[in-house]
């Protein structure tokens, strides 16, 4: 059994501690820190049997009993808690991104190769039944020689003004996912962004100094071309869909939604919406990533999505800010080159 600590209990700590809980095998969770716990968040960690609640995260580091941490706090604390807990000897699984700095993500993977521990960063999408299906058709060469990918990621609603201001943007925070879906459908790796955004759905976002909506292009070094479409609001629900078109064919899939009802009438077809947004949509992801997690811990194996996983689509993020800063197709090359990679 790996004894597990939740560093940070916010919605998707607490979403990680449920699944644990629920689903995931030869794991529990022994301990949960947070900085801002109180009564209520006390009273959640008890409803899931977890008895050793903390202000400090130190205690879960000090603890030998504990193996392993996820990392689920606010994102400018999850390069220097993930230094700490490798060099602590914990096994780590850190929420997206690693950091918005790529000098502090190059300090969190040397740390990684020094420790010899586990690290695996939270790209939930990569366990989704729908997305892995693709991967593994493409993997497979059922479609030939790729063409052209396509993705369509769209919130149901965006977040609060205080989120957007520290979120990094919406290519750090929301395209993230996007990006490194691309990476694992495809299997290749970025080599050129071309991005358009705009502001569409609430000013406000557009004063905190990001866009809400935005088209990404982007080349890939087996020779397609992938298309990201973003919204931070689609009226319908979380709109997650994608395509990958090649010589020998194309496989696609469609949005989740509660049920597969169709209702026939004289005006028309009324189908269910999608499932509204990523806690419905990523719920069974979120505990096989964390299966998966403690699987490469049980069995010594590589983590499935690495620190150099988390690495990749932080550069694909800079890259495309700067074109849509610049109006320009921005190179990987030029990003990796101005930060020494
Ligand atoms: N993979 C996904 O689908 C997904 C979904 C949501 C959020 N996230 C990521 O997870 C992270 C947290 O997002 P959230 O929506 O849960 O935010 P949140 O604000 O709901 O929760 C963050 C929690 O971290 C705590 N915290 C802050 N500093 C801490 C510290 N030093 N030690 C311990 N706890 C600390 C806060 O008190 C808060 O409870 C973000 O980086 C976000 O990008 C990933």
């Amino acid at each position: 059994m790996i004894n597990i600590g939740i560093i940070g209990i916010g919605r998707i700590g607490r979403v990680h501690g449920e699944s644990i809980s629920k689903y995931v095998k030869n794991a529990c969770v022994k301990a949960v820190a947070d900085p801002f716990l109180n009564e209520s968040s006390k009273a959640w960690a008890s409803s899931l049997g977890i008895t050793e609640t903390y202000t400090d995260h130190k205690k879960i580091l000090n603890d030998p009993a504990i193996d392993a941490v996820l990392i689920c706090s606010s994102t400018d604390q999850h390069s220097p808690l993930s230094i700490e807990a490798l060099q602590a000897g914990k096994h780590v699984f850190c929420e997206k991104p690693i950091d918005h700095s790529i000098e502090k993500i190059k300090e969190v993977l040397q740390a990684v190769d020094i420790s010899g521990k586990k690290y695996q960063v939270g790209f939930n999408r990569r366990f989704d039944h729908n997305f892995r299906a693709i991967q593994t058709a493409v993997a497979a060469g059922k479609i030939g020689k790729q063409q052209i990918i396509k993705i369509t990621s769209r919130d149901p609603e965006p977040p609060p003004i205080d989120y957007v201001k520290v979120s990094g943007g919406i290519f750090l925070d929301m395209t993230i996912h996007d990006f490194d879906m691309v990476r694992y459908l495809s299997g290749a790796e970025v080599e050129e962004v071309y991005a358009a955004g705009s502001v569409t759905v609430d000013p406000e976002i557009g004063k905190a100094g990001d866009i809400d909506t935005a088209i990404i292009t982007l080349k890939l070094s087996n020779g397609a071309t992938a298309v990201i479409d973003n919204c931070r609001q689609a009226c319908y629900g979380y709109d997650q869909r994608a395509e990958v078109f090649g010589s020998k064919g194309a496989i696609a899939i469609t949005n989740d939604s509660s049920s597969t009802a169709v209702f026939s009438g004289k005006d028309g077809v009324l189908a269910e919406k999608p499932l509204y947004f990523f806690l419905e949509r990523y719920m069974r992801a979120y505990a096989d990533e964390i299966d998966a997690f403690v699987e490469a811990i049980v069995k010594d194996t590589p983590t499935v999505v690495n620190a150099n996983d988390g690495l990749e689509p932080v550069l694909i993020g800079l890259a495309a800010k700067k074109s849509v800063e610049e109006h320009r197709p921005v190179s990987l090359k030029e990003i990796r080159q101005a930060f020494g990679l």
